[in-house]
């Protein structure tokens, strides 16, 4: 053994050939943190100092790569400013400069992930073999950040500054297929033949059939472009990856402009460009939220984890109730990541709707050559259609997703419970009805739950998982494990109306209906609302969840909390809704909808809208975009406090994840106790007591009083 770590090891083989084996002791995956980086550079001194190596293979002891820089590391270092970000980076650089620069050749055999830091140590060494599982890419700008270990130097000199840039702005992960198109490796293999495919390789190099001192040289020159073709690639890239980024996540372009302007130079300089621009996405507030989001999502995982290994039983078998637009979808999701499920309705109509749905999206998947046919027959051949119970008596889940009313929903409720066996869970897909009151038809509440999945649930990451006053840890286990299944983010949180997400999302509606019923122009919230991060704005919004769903939602929400969202006056959804525009749906609602060339659903302004609300809203007036922003914001951030007060949700990072995944909370901005943080309570106080005449909704808790009195902030020190 050349070398022996607790991250990597180095032995020699036959022939001459260093094998150099990324395997982080009590870790499931390799990644590069401190001590990584440090033993691969006494790696590099021992490889440097034996006598006879010939030839260095890179593996991995575990199924991934290397998936990246170990990202708990970056918020302690990105704080001590720009030295502390470049004392992350540098050791690293070196350490693939040295390998890049050893004296023998480098092959490395990419067995599973090679992803940012896993892929720029690939691209540092001369040849790349890939398994036909493995996955590479540079996704550093979803971190709000660009590689900095050298891949905006390295990729673009390997592939091409085109595919470079396209591949490092969007940050996506890259199948074997695209990745030898684009030469990024040199071979694609069955995993089980990859060392031996890579150690051929290395043969041919050590014997001299392969030159790869060429290939080093490509890598470490500047880029032959001439001004022309240059100015072609960058100025049409920047413009492109400009627009599509958006102007709240600059890293994308940063990514570019290393590119750019490292083309022209050697190596070191090229390094240099590379960390300054590094340097500067890290130092952004979005860089900092994303990694946050990103440590908080790794944090709703580990929950979820821990609920799935706290149940009885894994689950095999589901069922849904009601084949409609949440059933159908459901029993897709379920059927897509593997679990058999029953979908019964009480009407042929809706099976068949639900199938059609189901073989829509999978005909896509093969369309896209993302699924081959057999695999969408297996799919489809999992969702078994059913007007009976028959077999119900061998579910491990139930879904309960038929009509949004609580008679019928007791109704089958009671005789569903009376089909299954005795620990068979049954969960409600219920928006807005509370949970102890429908566990009151049944004679087991411990094996009921709410499990609140979101429209279009293939789509949407969040499953609320609603615990009931008897609901047991083993009910919630399950379900948990059976969201994990299908892929989504489960969080656990308490019943109430609105359970969590709506209960923040109706106090933000309500801060658009009194803006707009002061005069506001719906049009310009909308805007206002978007160019702050939000997907969509709250008018849009409304008419895409139904203005009829809303305003029955609004409903249940007012009698839930009467003191903060019962309405004193007409809103503009009640407008809305008296008009029978009831939004996308049939049409119209605050905008018209047209079908654009695809098909889809389009909004049009229109002035039927304004016309319909003139008579209940004060004179048009403008509002400064910081109004609106604060009008809108407060209500939500407030009721969001008081669900973390009230331990309907547990944790601040669960609350801002569930936002994000439920509704698309601007990711940029972490969640809304990370923006909370950001504006600090004493500010955010302030701010909310200027609109306290708007009502109760405006008004922070006692708690977020004493914080801001006493500098507190809900994350803490992390
Ligand atoms: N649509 C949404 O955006 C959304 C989002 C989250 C949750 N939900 C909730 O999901 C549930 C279903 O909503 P949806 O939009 O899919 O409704 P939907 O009207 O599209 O589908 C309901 C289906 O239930 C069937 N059904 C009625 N009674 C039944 C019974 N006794 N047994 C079996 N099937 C029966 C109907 O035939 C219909 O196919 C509701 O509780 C709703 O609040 C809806």
């Amino acid at each position: 053994m050349l070398f022996s770590g607790k991250a990597l090891s180095v032995q020699m083989l036959d022939n001459g050939i260093a094998e150099l084996t990324f395997d982080l002791q009590g870790e499931s995956v390799n990644k590069f943190n401190r001590q990584t980086v440090s033993e691969f550079s006494q790696a590099l001194d021992a490889i440097e100092a034996a006598d006879g190596i010939k030839g260095v293979l890179l593996t991995s002891g575990k199924s991934v790569f290397i998936v990246g820089a170990d990202i708990t590391e970056f918020g302690g270092a990105f704080s001590a400013g720009p030295e502390g970000i470049a004392d992350l980076m540098n050791k690293n650089n070196e350490n693939m400069n040295r390998l890049e620069d050893l004296s023998v050749p480098t092959v490395v055999a990419i067995n599973g992930y090679a992803l940012g830091g896993g892929f720029e140590v690939c691209l540092a060494s001369d040849y790349r073999v890939m398994g036909d599982q493995a996955k590479v890419g540079l996704p550093e700008v979803k971190l709000g950040l660009i590689p900095g270990w050298g891949g905006t130097v390295r990729l673009p000199r390997v592939v091409g500054v085109d595919v470079a840039a396209e591949w490092i702005a969007a940050g996506k992960e890259q199948r074997p297929d695209a990745a030898l198109t684009a030469h990024a490796v040199d071979a694609v293999v069955p995993t089980d033949k990859l060392k031996d495919a890579a150690l051929k390789l290395l043969g041919r190099a050590i014997d001299g059939e392969l030159d790869y001192k060429a290939r080093r040289e490509v890598k470490k020159s500047p880029i032959p472009l001439n001004d022309t073709e240059a100015m072609m690639a960058f100025f049409t890239t920047k413009a492109f990856v400009g627009a599509q980024a958006g102007k709240n996540y600059p890293s994308p372009v940063a990514a570019v402009t290393s590119i750019e302007q490292g083309y022209k130079v050697g190596r070191e300089e090229a390094l240099k460009i590379e960390q300054e621009q590094f340097i500067e996405c890290a130092q952004t507030d979005t860089a900092e939220s994303l990694v946050n989001l990103f440590l908080n999502d790794q944090k709703i995982g580990k929950v979820a984890k821990g609920w799935e290994k706290k149940a009885d039983k894994k689950i095999e078998r589901a069922a849904v109730l009601g084949a409609g637009i949440m059933g159908g979808g459901i029993a897709y999701q379920s059927a897509y990541k593997g679990t058999p499920i029953k979908m019964k309705d009480i009407d042929q109509k809706g099976i068949d709707l639900g199938l059609k749905e189901a073989s829509k999206l999978l005909t896509k998947l093969v369309d896209r050559g993302r699924m081959t046919p057999a695999k969408m027959g297996e799919t489809l051949n999992r969702i078994e259609p059913t007007l009976s119970y028959d077999g119900f008596d061998n579910v491990d889940v139930v879904v309960e997703a038929v009509v949004e009313k609580l008679k019928v929903k007791h109704s089958v409720l009671s005789e569903v419970e009376g089909k299954v066996s005795d620990d068979t869970v049954i969960a409600s897909n219920t928006s807005t009805i509370s949970i102890d009151k429908l566990a009151e038809a049944l004679k087991r509440p411990e094996n009921f739950l709410g499990m609140h999945f979101f429209n279009p649930v293939h789509k949407m990451p969040l499953v609320e998982v609603i615990r009931g006053e008897k609901t047991s840890d083993n009910a919630i286990a399950r379900v948990v494990a059976f969201a994990n299944k299908m892929g989504k983010k489960p969080i656990v949180v308490r019943d109430c109306p609105g359970f969590l997400v709506n209960r923040v999302l109706f106090p933000y509606f309500a801060g658009f209906s009194m803006l707009v019923r002061d005069g506001a122009d719906f049009q310009e919230i909308d805007k206002v609302m978007e160019r702050w991060g939000w997907p969509m704005g709250p008018a849009y919004l409304m008419d895409v969840v139904g203005i009829d769903t809303g305003v029955h939602a609004e409903e249940v929400m007012a009698e839930g909390f009467p003191d903060r969202m019962g309405k004193s006056f007409k809103a503009a959804s009640d407008v809305m809704y008296e008009a029978e525009r009831y939004g996308q749906k049939n049409g119209k609602g605050f905008y018209n909808y047209e079908e654009d060339k695809k098909g889809k659903p389009k909004k049009v302004a229109t002035d039927e809208a304004y016309e319909l609300l003139k008579p209940h809203v004060a004179e048009p007036q403008e509002f400064e975009k910081d109004v609106i922003i604060e009008r809108m914001m407060i209500p939500m951030a407030t009721e969001m406090a008081r669900c973390l007060e009230e331990g309907i949700v547990d944790s601040p990072a669960e609350a801002d994840m569930a936002l994000i995944y439920g509704i698309g909370f601007p990711p940029f901005r972490g969640g809304i106790f990370t923006w909370l943080d950001k504006i600090g309570m004493a500010e955010f106080v302030k701010m909310a007591d200027k609109y306290a005449e708007l009502g109760e909704l405006y008004k922070p808790t006692e708690r977020m009083r004493e914080m801001a009195e006493k500098g507190e902030t809900y994350y803490g020190d992390k």
